[in-house]
């Protein structure tokens, strides 16, 4: 049976590859693998979210579905002081996220396990998403319905779609759950979507 790459112990043969990507102006480099999201390449979708996110010093990133990690070390490697965990259900994923975390040098807890599971009562400034559409809209639902209980006051939950693919009725479940939902950024075909939890940061 073919793997997706949400597939938990992957078992795909190891196809190992080394990259390197300028995101958000720093020069990062990636091991990646078989079974993961965007093996040979920074997703585009992923990329237009990097640049929008917009994070301030000392605050904190969860990013929820980390694959190998390009989101969350993106932001680590150029806010100062920011404070980053990952996840993913994907268990090669997180080695590869954890690994190019030391790699580049930066500090990132990375954790393993579906949706908020992993992270207890942590609560972060700013949640970001590549959401896996392809795993149905209970797990990309989820991320949206658990952001909440997973923000401070006031803080953001970030998701990228594809314009023709998902991004109407993820803004619709955003709103749904937040009470807003606005475009941030547009390009390539994706959106990305930001909604703040009420309150102040
Ligand atoms: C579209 S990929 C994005 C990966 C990475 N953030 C990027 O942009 O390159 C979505 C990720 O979500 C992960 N995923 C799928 N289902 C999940 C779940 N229930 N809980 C956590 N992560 C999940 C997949 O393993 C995959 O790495």
């Amino acid at each position: 049976m073919g793997e997706h790459y949400f597939t938990r112990k992957p078992t795909a043969r190891r196809r190992p590859l080394e990259f390197t990507a300028v995101l958000r102006g720093r020069s990062l480099s990636f091991h990646t693998d078989s079974a993961v999201f965007s093996r040979a390449t920074v997703d585009a979708g992923t990329r237009l979210l990097i640049e929008a996110v917009e994070i301030g010093p000392h605050t904190s990133l969860l990013d929820l579905g980390c694959g190998y990690g390009a989101i969350g070390l993106a932001v680590a490697a150029a806010v100062d002081g920011a404070t980053i965990v990952m996840t993913d259900v994907n268990h090669r994923a997180v080695a590869l996220a954890r690994r190019n975390a030391t790699a580049n040098g930066l500090r990132a807890d990375v954790r393993e396990g579906p949706l908020y599971e992993p992270l207890a009562a942590l609560v972060f400034d700013h949640i970001a998403a590549n959401p896996p559409i392809r795993a149905g809209k209970s797990v990309v639902h989820g991320i949206v319905e658990g952001a909440p209980d997973h923000l401070r006051e006031g803080g953001s939950l970030w998701l990228v779609a594809r314009t023709k693919q998902g991004a109407p009725s993820l803004q619709e479940k955003m709103c749904e759950v937040f009470g807003n939902a606005e475009i941030v950024a547009r390009g390539g075909g994706f959106r990305v979507l930001r909604s703040r939890r009420a309150g102040n940061p």
